[in-house]
């Protein structure tokens, strides 16, 4: 394989010294970006991006084409798992993602098999070793999948929801079978990371994006375990270098501890903790990722500026820090806003690596 000419996100990660901060933004490529939507409306819509391994890797590859990002991720989605289980995935315009046949009974979740991503799912794989091969060693490749609870959550409720009224009734009134569920996609997710690792993806991030609406309680048992299994399920190391692990629960801050304990490498934070403050928490343990508030890229460029000044002061001085949003970018942003993010992290970080 290739030598990896840029390393410092695989390097911050690990905690090693670098020259500045790396910085890479959740959902990079997507719909802000002008040539992301002349691709989608080449391939009719948004799976069909996801399912050409030859469209995916020119999209992932769009965002690093225009700024100096120093991570690719997979362009996928996390819903390709229960897709693949069988649930028939769509998109409804301005309504987010649905699916045909929602999963309601014991019954419904009893039939669900654990996913062979070389068999299920193997238009992913294909994009990860298509990437790869293109990338020729640029930046580091992330490979991503949901957590067990978020994936769980949309296959229940048949989509996104506010209150997660159904998939928390199941969990309160029939734990075994919501636990049932979480396995299932748990030993899936394991599968399906550990093929994207071998295709080539040279670290991965796990996206608990609703694990922040559970209670201290109910965020252990239905979420976290699950992640803790993944993490202890993974593959580690990879041509001879680690692949790190990053756990992202958005509204997890007053968890922190415990995500470090699961073993991961990297954390991910929303823009509601300080990131000074989770520092002084997680300690060595483990590098943080984070966490300006997407919002932020809808002010002035001076002001995103200012905001990426505060959050470098706020982690302060060393490595251990990958720079991103809080959460993914949204459509309305004007990439040039994107660029002046990217550069200030590369230009205000120096000094702190000093
Ligand atoms: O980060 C990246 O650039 C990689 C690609 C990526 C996508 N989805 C592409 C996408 C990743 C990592 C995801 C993860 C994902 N998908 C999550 C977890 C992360 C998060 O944002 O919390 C979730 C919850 C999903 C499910 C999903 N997929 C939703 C809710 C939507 C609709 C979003 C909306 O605003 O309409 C999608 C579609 C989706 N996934 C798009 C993209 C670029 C937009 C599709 C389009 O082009 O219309």
């Amino acid at each position: 394989m290739t030598e990896l000419k840029n390393d410092r996100f695989l390097r911050a990660l690990m905690r090693e010294p670098v020259d500045v901060t790396p910085v890479w933004m959740m959902r990079q490529a997507g719909r802000y970006l002008p040539e992301y939507r002349a691709s989608r409306a080449k391939a009719g819509d948004f799976m069909g991006l996801c399912t050409n391994p030859e469209a995916a890797c020119e999209v992932t590859l769009q965002p690093l084409e225009r700024y100096p990002l120093d991570a690719a991720i997979l362009f996928s989605d996390i819903l390709t798992i229960p897709d693949a289980m069988g649930l028939g995935l769509y998109f409804e315009t301005g309504e987010g993602p649905r699916f045909k046949k929602p999963v309601r009974t014991e019954a419904d979740i009893r039939a669900l098999k654990v996913v062979d991503p070389h068999k299920d799912l193997p238009y992913v794989v294909d994009a990860v070793s298509t990437i790869r091969r293109e990338l020729n060693g640029r930046v580091p490749l992330i490979g991503f999948s949901g957590s067990p609870w978020t994936l769980a959550t949309y296959m229940v409720e048949g989509g996104s929801s506010k209150d997660f009224r159904r998939a928390k009734t199941m969990a309160f009134n029939q734990p075994e079978v919501m636990h049932q569920l979480l396995t299932v996609l748990a030993d899936s997710v394991i599968a399906y990371l550990n093929a994207q690792i071998e295709a080539g993806a040279q670290a991965v991030q796990i996206f608990d994006t609703w694990g922040g609406a559970l209670s201290h309680a109910a965020y252990q048992e239905f979420s976290l375990a699950y992640m803790q299994r993944i993490v202890s399920g993974l593959i580690r190391e990879r041509e001879g270098r680690r692949v790190p692990v990053i756990l992202f629960t958005k509204g997890g801050g007053q968890w922190l501890e415990l995500l470090a304990d699961t073993g991961a490498d990297a954390l991910g934070l929303d823009w509601t903790t300080d990131i000074g403050q989770a520092r002084s928490r997680v300690g060595k343990r483990v590098a943080l990722q984070g966490n300006m508030d997407p919002t932020m890229l809808y002010a002035s460029p001076d002001r995103i500026r200012s905001e990426v000044g505060q959050i470098l002061a706020s982690y302060g001085s060393g490595s251990g820090h990958v720079f991103n949003l809080g959460h993914g970018i949204t459509p309305e942003v004007d990439p040039a806003h994107a660029g002046a993010f990217i550069d200030a992290v590369h230009q205000l970080s120096a000094t702190y690596h000093q």
